[in-house]
């Protein structure tokens, strides 16, 4: 039964512009949250090996087209892992045949999978250069690494060493700041996204949770990802940059599945599984910052401007409850395995109608 006094917004189906889905039988089990209600989605490609040239971005599409669920409109966009050794033609070609969308630049060591990232930005020039050239998004983990480099700050020393330096170099490549976390990213983002070359995604559990989630009782496993969550005026920061309006800042999830055995251990793996509700999460943060209006552009429209592609062309309905969401359930794999989702820490009452 619709509940009579619940309020709708209908927004153009949304994409998903930073997620990770895995491939096998994790691959099988998350993509429908996904699918269902995303229109089209970048596929992240640090697997294990990672998705380094077109052909492997080409096999990993056909993997992914065969796990939608039957009737379901679902596009994923490939990346391809940037590494020392890319080669600038591959990209090109992939780029040329509709295969690859863009290509993804982890620091080594930043994260989940990244140990064949790249060692030095100057070792893969020739490839900004042929991506500048043709137009092809750079999509960075912008997190500096290195011993002396305290784990909070990573994000703000990567946009001093790395990513200030390589715009001035490439002052036409289209970047987009994955998953920001900080102040300093939003505020650089906020002064130069207006160029067009320079935009940022920001995940819902990024917009609800500050670093004192992870440890609320406890070690709490489920809050912890990478770029990890910081205080809470970055998390303001980041809800002020989000329900701006600004075109520069736009939906992408940074859906991170992990077993729960592989999350719940001594050495705990970085990511948030946010698929089934990261869209109503969304909703509720707009709502609470008095800015749904804002919500269309930063889920449907900003992202595809950056990517120079239409706006989905069919729609999708929020609905707001008077009762909050119950408590999203473990999924399960076909192995049985569980993989836990993320569960806000106050009362959500925002969902997708119909799916
Ligand atoms: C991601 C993963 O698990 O692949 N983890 C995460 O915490 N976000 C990798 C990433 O995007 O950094
Ligand atoms: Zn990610």
């Amino acid at each position: 039964m619709p509940d009579p006094s619940a309020i709708r917004l209908t927004i153009p189906r949304p994409d998903d512009w930073h997620v990770h889905v895995r491939d096998g039988d994790l691959l099988r089990a998350v993509l429908p949250y996904t699918a269902k209600i995303f229109a089209r989605a970048i596929i992240m490609p640090n697997l294990k090996p990672p998705v380094t040239t077109a052909a492997r971005a080409k096999a990993y599409r056909d993997e992914i087209i065969a796990a939608v669920p039957a009737g379901v409109k679902f596009t994923p966009l490939m990346t391809v892992y940037l590494t020392d050794a890319t080669d600038p033609a591959d990209l090109a070609r992939g780029h040329a045949e509709g295969v690859i969308t863009a290509a993804k630049l982890y620091p080594a060591h930043a994260t989940t999978n990244s140990e064949h990232g790249v060692t030095d930005i100057k070792k893969i020039y020739p490839v900004l250069e042929q991506m500048q050239k043709i137009g092809m998004p750079l999509l960075v983990h912008g997190e500096a690494i290195g011993a002396d480099i305290d784990v909070f700050d990573r994000e703000a020393v990567f946009i001093e060493k790395t990513l200030k330096p390589v715009r001035k170099d490439f002052p036409a490549l289209k970047i987009v700041f994955e998953h920001i976390t900080t102040q300093e990213a939003a505020d650089y983002v906020a002064a130069e996204g207006s160029k067009n070359t320079l935009a940022a995604t920001i995940t819902a559990h990024h917009l609800l949770i500050n670093r004192n989630a992870m440890f609320q009782g406890g070690i709490r496993p489920h809050y912890y990802c990478l770029p990890v969550a910081k205080r809470e005026k970055h998390r303001a920061a980041l809800v002020k940059a989000a329900t701006s309006g600004g075109t520069m800042f736009f939906l992408g999830t940074d859906t991170a599945p992990h077993t729960r055995a592989a999350k719940e251990s001594a050495c705990g793996c970085a990511g948030i599984f946010s698929a089934p509700n990261a869209l109503a999460l969304y909703a509720q943060v707009f709502d609470e910052a008095g800015r749904l209006d804002k919500l269309e552009a930063f889920a449907s429209r900003n992202g595809p401007a950056f990517y120079g592609v239409p706006v989905n062309p069919d729609t999708l309905t929020l609905v707001k409850s008077l009762k909050p969401n119950s408590e999203i359930k473990p999924i399960l794999t076909e192995n049985g395995q569980e993989i836990v989702g993320f569960a806000p820490m106050s009362p959500a009452f925002w969902g997708v109608a119909d799916i």
